[in-house]
């Protein structure tokens, strides 16, 4: 009887549409994103990397990357890097959110984590030729970012998003390029919240465990591959050495290998396993890295 009438219709069905959005859509605020999600270590961005982030949106590398580790175990396995799942707190100074929802590429959201290296080595030569350290990638080269960057807004942007600023901030833009200010954004991404970087149990285990594979051709098929995808992007696939040296028949102890391994060498830009490679995987590794040839 009522749906006949056309305006008690709109009317109820109004009503009935904004009950339910009140409950999903408004509600919520009442008991989240609030100061209680505040996380005190999660910084707002720089002038260089608030610049690099409005060129992700510029480029649109958001129709590619999502930039959130969904709360699943296999999400926060492959994407955070020794973080934990995305908290809202972690978003509070993105406007707008670059979140996503199409992974053609991976999840940046912890990629900071990933490449620590301070002068972004890696994040250059992929950005400017991604084959070069990724063979099957689709990620299109952006080489043409190495322009200087345009600053005329940079001071602006932080007044308007409120964000703290110094002169010395301002002055980092200086004869910086596109590129530069993307990678600074890069970088930053995820590193504000301290994860468990040196696992103690992986370097405790060092001065008794000995390596439990002496037989390589047992193991080679297995640590090739492991090899391949987390380690030849910098050493290059047959280990002859790229961004990073050459690992043909090292001197080096398989205790020692181990250990850098385990725990990077951070601040020449390589990174620490530990929370990516159990010990059985990075022992494979080491063998196969002791090998002279093949
Ligand atoms: C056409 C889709 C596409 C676009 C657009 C794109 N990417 Fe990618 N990106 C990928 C794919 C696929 C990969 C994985 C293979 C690789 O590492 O190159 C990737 C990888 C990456 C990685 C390395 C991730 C890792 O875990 O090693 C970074 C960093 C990255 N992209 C940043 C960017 C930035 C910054 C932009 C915009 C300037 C961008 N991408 C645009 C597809 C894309
Ligand atoms: C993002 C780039 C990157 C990745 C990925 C990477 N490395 Fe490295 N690695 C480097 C760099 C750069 C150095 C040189 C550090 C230095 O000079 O102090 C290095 C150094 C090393 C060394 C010391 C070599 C020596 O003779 O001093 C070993 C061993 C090593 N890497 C093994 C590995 C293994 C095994 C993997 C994969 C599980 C891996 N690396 C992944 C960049 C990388």
């Amino acid at each position: 009887m009522l749906e006949k009438n056309p305006v008690i219709f709109i009317i109820l069905a109004f009503v009935v549409i904004m009950v339910g959005t009140s409950i999903t859509m408004i509600a919520p605020f009442k008991w989240i994103n609030g100061p209680g999600d505040m996380i005190a270590e999660v910084k707002p961005y720089t002038p260089l990397q608030q610049e690099g982030r409005d060129l992700y949106m510029r480029e649109g590398c958001n129709n590619c990357h999502s930039q959130t580790v969904r709360t699943l175990a296999s999400d926060v396995e492959r994407y955070g890097y020794g973080g934990t799942y995305s908290k809202s707190g972690e978003f509070v100074y993105d406007r707008p959110h670059l979140w996503g929802s199409r992974r053609t590429g991976p999840d940046l959201a912890h990629i900071g984590l990933k490449y620590p290296d301070p002068k972004g080595a890696w994040h250059r030569k992929h950005m400017e030729n991604p084959q070069s350290v990724v063979p099957a990638s689709n990620m299109p080269s952006y080489a043409f970012l190495n322009v200087p960057l345009d600053t005329t807004y940079s001071e602006r942007k932080m007044k308007l998003l409120k964000f703290p600023y110094t002169q010395a901030d301002l002055n980092d833009l200086k004869g910086k390029s596109e590129m530069d200010a993307i990678i600074a954004y890069m970088r930053k991404l995820g590193t504000d919240i301290p994860v468990k970087k040196a696992d103690a149990a992986a370097t405790q285990v060092l001065p008794t465990a000995s390596n439990p594979f002496k037989d390589v051709e047992a193991i080679e098929k297995d640590a090739k591959s492991l090899f391949s995808q987390h380690c030849a992007s910098c050493h290059g696939e047959k280990r002859e050495g790229t961004l990073g040296p050459a690992l043909k028949g090292s001197a080096k102890s398989d205790a020692d290998l181990f250990k850098i391994i385990s725990q990077g060498i951070e601040a020449n830009g390589m990174p620490s396993f530990n929370t990516s490679l159990d010990e059985q995987k990075i022992w494979k590794i080491v063998t196969l890295i002791k090998l002279d040839t093949k």
